[in-house]
């Protein structure tokens, strides 16, 4: 098989590149390694940046967003047991968030890929990529058990964090950042309704804890957890009596949160990682594939999209016009943008999470941060900016 761009990954990265290169009239091929119900139903991100919201719109994938995504004009933080809201229009230019879980981001772009897209093969693991520095990379897959080789223009790894893409830089031409943190999170999916309109992040003595939504009648919670943490040790009352415990207020003493069944529970560890560059000839990176954020502040998803919106204007560009020129800058525009979300996402965890080794001296500066944003505008700015999304680099 031949094509033009050729996108290892079916996730929200190479789905959304794919859609963006139709739209330009650009023809792609999306090879994914698992099946589209696994695909479909891998519970992830569920906050989507205002830039992340109008790009789906402009690709046509905005209509059940539009309908069942719900606009979040804030967020509540909790530490000492007192209550801040930060509002973000007054704070952010105007800018909002949508909850809109990436599964359901997923469905509607593997949707119209379907119906109106170039080919997305499922269960098509790729296990090289060749000639990457080259005119012609050629990509080796296997489908339906035989083994099946793709030529492109360009290959794009959208294959996440344990994905093969990135392998095929060579390592002497690139340099990995990481740092790992020493707690996870455990998360759970409810149906319960969300008691609070928008998503409130505590700081407390007993750790970080996070009340999320999906719909109007399901809840996502995450607790801070030690690394190693099994969920089995974690029975669903534990969970709710240590959320409400964290959660407390002195303003609500009696205040819980609403509990109902536990339909998902799972531990997730927190890294963060960046590789450089995110071009290696006509091989480039995308999403998870190059970097990672811990999830405090929802950043991964949106990233992914900010990445690949950068490269499909700069394959576009290349398509019309014969010149490199963007994608030649393709992976410092993507950087810029990938380190201020890791210092945000870096500071979200390290503010309101507690460190095993952490000192009395160290809870009072996080105390004292957040005490910073809940009384001043020009902090709360900053987090807000952060939070709702700095706007995409501007089309040249
Ligand atoms: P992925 O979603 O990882 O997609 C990569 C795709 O490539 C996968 O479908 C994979 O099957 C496929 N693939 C891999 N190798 C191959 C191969 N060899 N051949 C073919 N296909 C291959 N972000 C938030 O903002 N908030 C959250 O709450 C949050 N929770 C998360 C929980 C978990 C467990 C994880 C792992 C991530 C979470 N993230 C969260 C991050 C966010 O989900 C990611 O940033 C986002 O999925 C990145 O999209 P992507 O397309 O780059 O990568
Ligand atoms: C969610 C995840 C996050 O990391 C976050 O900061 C906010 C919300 C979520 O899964 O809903």
């Amino acid at each position: 098989m031949h094509t033009t761009v050729g996108i290892i990954g079916g996730g929200p990265a190479g789905l959304l590149l794919a859609r963006l290169l139709h739209r330009a009239g650009v023809d792609s091929v999306v090879l994914e390694r698992r099946d589209r119900a696994y695909v479909e139903q891998r519970q992830r991100a569920g906050i989507l940046e205002q830039a992340t919201v109008d790009v789906l719109r402009a690709a046509g994938a905005g209509d059940r967003l539009d309908r069942e995504g719900l606009v979040h004009h804030g967020i509540e933080l909790r530490f000492g047991r007192r209550a801040h809201r930060v509002d973000f229009p007054s704070l952010a230019q105007g800018r909002t968030v949508t909850v809109y879980a990436q599964t359901e981001v997923v469905k509607d772009l593997i949707a119209l890929q379907l119906d109106e897209g170039g080919p997305l093969l499922f269960e098509a693991e790729v296990h090289a990529i060749e000639g990457a520095d080259g005119e012609r990379p050629l990509v080796r897959y296997c489908h339906e058990g035989r083994e099946q080789t793709l030529t492109c223009e360009y290959v794009v790894g959208c294959d996440g964090f344990h994905g093969i893409a990135r392998g095929a830089v060579p390592e002497g031409l690139r340099t990995t950042y990481e740092r790992t943190y020493p707690y996870s999170w455990l998360g759970i999916l409810a149906e319960a309704p969300p008691v609070y309109d928008e998503l409130v992040y505590a700081h407390s003595e007993r750790g970080f804890a996070l009340a999320s939504m999906r719909t109007p009648a399901v809840s996502r919670l995450y607790l801070q957890v030690p690394n190693g943490t099994d969920p089995a040790d974690w029975p669903d009352e534990r969970i709710w009596d240590e959320l409400d415990t964290r959660f407390a207020l002195d303003a609500e003493p009696d205040w819980r949160l609403e509990r109902g069944p536990v339909t998902q529970k799972s531990v997730l560890p927190m890294r963060s990682w960046v590789t450089e560059p995110m071009r290696h000839g006509r091989l480039f990176l995308a999403g998870d594939a190059a970097h990672i954020v811990p999830p405090t502040g929802a950043k991964g998803l949106n990233l992914a999209a900010a990445d690949v919106v950068v490269l499909a204007r700069a394959l576009a560009h290349r398509h019309a016009t014969g010149s490199d020129e963007l994608l030649e800058a393709y992976s410092d525009t993507c950087l810029r943008r990938v380190w201020r979300a890791e210092h945000f996402s870096y500071a979200m965890t390290t503010t309101l999470h507690t460190d095993p080794g952490q000192s009395p001296f160290d809870t009072r500066l996080q105390l004292s941060q957040l005490d910073r944003i809940a009384s001043s505008p020009h902090a709360a700015a900053e987090l807000a900016e952060n939070y709702t999304g700095l706007p995409l680099p501007a089309t040249p």
